[in-house]
């Protein structure tokens, strides 16, 4: 007979998660958690200020100082946005792309944000196709970094403007932001959400704001486990249900780039969920309509609802300049500041 062996118990506690070393420079923006949300409110009234700000006075806030936008992924609004606002507060900028640069002969993400600091630049903003690559760049360089766009991961620039512009329409005239600012505010994300990074990051702001976020689209493109991501995210895939309830629908492009042999109907998808005016005019006659861009006429949104009095994606590019104006100003003044780096 076998003796008896008593097991040790010990309680099933999970051990506290570490605490991230990241961002180790003050001034980098790499995720929308890296922002309280009295951190959130700042930027939203800073960008405010500055937006209305003197040129002169404004060209001088960043006169001289030097920031590298490296882009290895193709951008028109954000690239674009980052520059003018990195230019309206005087600074100097350079773009480096991957199509025209080193990295073309196969130099490393961390070599050529080494090569760029060696150059003299204080500030990185980066677009890289890979998930942490922001991250990354931090790490091997310590300076601030500020995330354009990383893979499938985060946007935290576009969640701002998104959020500046939501507020414009919901909650005109407010020029700080709480834990209840939007509450009682249902905002529906339609579409590739698996593949957005643009979901991801709104997804982890809008909650804290009190909003509520309801994500709509088919299995393939929003598994369940989104819903479990952060608190105050359901899903609702009839789209003219989620509709009902949304007073911002924000609609997303299917990324072609990121699907990796994901196959999909396109013409099932399009009567599922592409946005038209008739479902628009039944549904949801007093939302708003939201698209990170580049929007894709006649796929998920049609030109008459992108054009039409209901669209704000517009608006969305114009206030990314003054969201990144704020976020520039605060990566170079609280890098100078110091801390964890
Ligand atoms: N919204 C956005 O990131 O657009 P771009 O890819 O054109 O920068």
């Amino acid at each position: 007979m076998n003796p008896v062996v008593h097991a040790i118990r010990r309680p099933l506690a999970t051990p506290p998660a570490p605490v991230s070393p990241f961002p180790y420079n003050p001034g980098s923006l790499l995720s929308v958690l890296d922002l309280s949300v009295d951190g959130v409110s700042q930027l939203l009234r800073r960008a405010a200020e500055l937006e209305n700000e003197d040129p002169l006075v404004r060209d001088r806030i960043l006169a001289k100082r030097r920031i590298a936008l490296l882009f290895y992924e193709s951008s028109t609004r954000t690239r674009t946005s980052f520059e003018l606002a990195c230019k309206a507060l005087g600074a100097d900028t350079t773009l480096v792309s991957s199509l025209s640069s080193s990295i073309e002969k196969g130099e490393s993400l961390k070599d050529t944000g080494l090569t760029l600091r060696a150059l003299g630049a204080e500030a990185i903003i980066l677009r890289h196709n890979s998930s942490g690559a922001a991250w990354l760049l931090e790490e091997s360089t310590r300076l601030p970094v500020v995330n354009a766009g990383d893979g499938m991961h985060e946007h935290p620039t576009q969640a701002l403007l998104d959020l500046r512009t939501i507020l414009s329409h919901l909650r005109p005239g407010i020029g700080e932001v709480d834990e209840k600012t939007l509450a009682g505010v249902t905002v529906m994300i339609v579409g590739d959400i698996l593949h957005s990074r643009v979901a991801r990051s709104n997804m982890l702001l809008l909650p804290r704001l009190g909003a509520r976020v309801l994500l709509c689209g088919p299995k393939e493109l929003l598994p369940e486990q989104a819903a479990r991501s952060s608190p105050g995210i359901e899903i609702e895939r009839d789209f003219d249900a989620a509709l009902q309830q949304s007073q911002v629908v924000m609609m997303l492009r299917i990324q072609a780039e990121r699907l990796a042999g994901l196959q999909l109907d396109l013409d099932e998808y399009k009567a599922s969920y592409q946005l038209t005016g008739q479902r628009l005019a039944a549904h949801a006659p007093t939302s708003i309509v939201l698209h990170p861009g580049p929007i894709i006429r006649g796929m998920e949104i049609t030109a008459g609802v992108a054009d039409g009095v209901q669209s704000a994606i517009l608006e969305q590019v114009h206030n990314g300049v003054a969201i990144r104006m704020a976020v520039m100003e605060r990566a170079l003044l609280e890098s100078d500041k110091g801390g964890r780096a």
